[in-house]
């Protein structure tokens, strides 16, 4: 009875072997397992041995039993595998990263070119004594709007469209400005300090418009600040990006966190197109005297203490300084786009 145990246990293994089909091996398992299998009926002539005989093949067919099904499942797996191999090999998308794909990114891959302008004006920044900051994508009303003068009923609110929460009282930041708000409250006048990153808004994507796009605000705050500050601040960033000097002017601009608030306008040529429509004005940098209500609401007395404060679209700025007519490339995750840009 033994030796039967043993051939069917052989026998097995060189059957399974030779499958390469679920159902085919689900078949075998059963005739060897199932209610009438063979195994089965070894154990069921079980009754007629004697005593030590049963205990003996009692516990090695219990043992072939178990490595049998161990087996079965080891195959099955092994199937499944090799399917799912030959559908991707089959398959028309490429998975693998063949060493010319991994070649060129390496070669070809860089920095993007708002990474890379967002590095270079924080050092020009850091080079100036300036702190760089960072803060939350997702925020709360206080230091999106309320900090910044903006309350609820305030038509401002609606110059931002706003990815809101279903709590409705979170939200994706819609300007950096939120980490002026945290910069504010952490510290004690004198402080300089610029915060970049992503911000978000309800934008129908165009070429100059995207839902998510990115923003450096800074500002100054200390006794005797004056618009000569700002604007030198302004000029020597400026000049540092494009490593030219600029004619600029202020003209009005309304934001609720400043007072007086300005667009500061660079003259620019569009390269190889002459003057712009606006007289050769481009709208480059909102800016302004910050609000007495917003230091107050960060805890400074404004009676002591003013300051400046500016945002700048990094994302206009890259346009502007390496002549990309489309914003959508942006996002493309297009290796050919990113790998042309350089410092300047
Ligand atoms: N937070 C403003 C915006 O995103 C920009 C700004 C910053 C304006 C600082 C003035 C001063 O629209």
């Amino acid at each position: 009875m033994l030796s039967r145990l043993e051939t069917l246990y052989t026998d097995f293994k060189n059957q399974l072997n030779k499958l390469n089909k679920t159902n085919d091996v689900l078949n075998l398992k059963s005739q060897i397992l199932g209610k009438t299998g063979t195994l089965s009926e070894i154990l069921k002539s079980l009754k007629d041995a004697t005593p030590e005989e049963r205990k003996v093949l009692g516990s090695k067919s219990n043992q072939y039993k178990n490595e049998i099904e161990e087996l079965v499942q080891k195959k099955l797996a092994e199937i499944e595998l090799a399917e799912i191999n030959s559908t991707l090999e089959n398959s028309k998308v490429d998975f693998s990263l063949t060493d010319s794909v991994l070649e060129q990114g390496l070669k070809s891959s860089g920095l993007h070119p708002v990474s890379l302008i967002q590095r270079e004006i924080e050092d020009i920044f850091l080079s100036m004594g300036f702190e760089v900051l960072d803060g939350p994508h997702i925020e709360d009303e206080f230091h999106n709007f309320e900090a910044l003068n903006i309350p609820s009923d305030h038509p401002a609110r609606d110059m931002q469209d706003t990815f809101w929460f279903q709590d409705m009282k979170h939200l994706l930041r819609t300007h950096t400005s939120t980490i002026q708000v945290r910069g504010m409250s952490q510290r004690k006048p004198p402080f300089q300090f610029v915060g970049p990153g992503k911000v978000f808004r309800n934008e129908r994507t165009d070429a100059t418009h995207e839902m998510c796009f990115h923003q450096l605000e800074g500002m100054m705050v200390g006794k005797n600040i004056t618009v000569a500050n700002l604007i030198y601040f302004m000029k020597t960033l400026l000049k540092e990006i494009f490593k030219k000097d600029f004619e600029i002017r202020l003209r009005p601009g309304f934001f609720p966190f400043v007072e007086p608030g300005f667009e500061l306008d660079i003259r620019w040529k569009k390269p190889g197109k002459g003057e712009s429509p606006h007289g050769g004005w481009l709208e480059l940098l909102p800016c302004g005297m910050v609000h007495p209500n917003v230091l107050k609401m960060s805890g400074i007395d404004p009676n002591e203490y003013n300051g400046f404060a500016f945002g700048l679209g990094l994302d206009r700025l890259v346009m502007v300084r390496y002549g990309i007519e489309d914003l959508r490339h942006f996002h493309s995750g297009d290796l050919k786009f990113v790998s042309q840009f350089k410092s300047f």
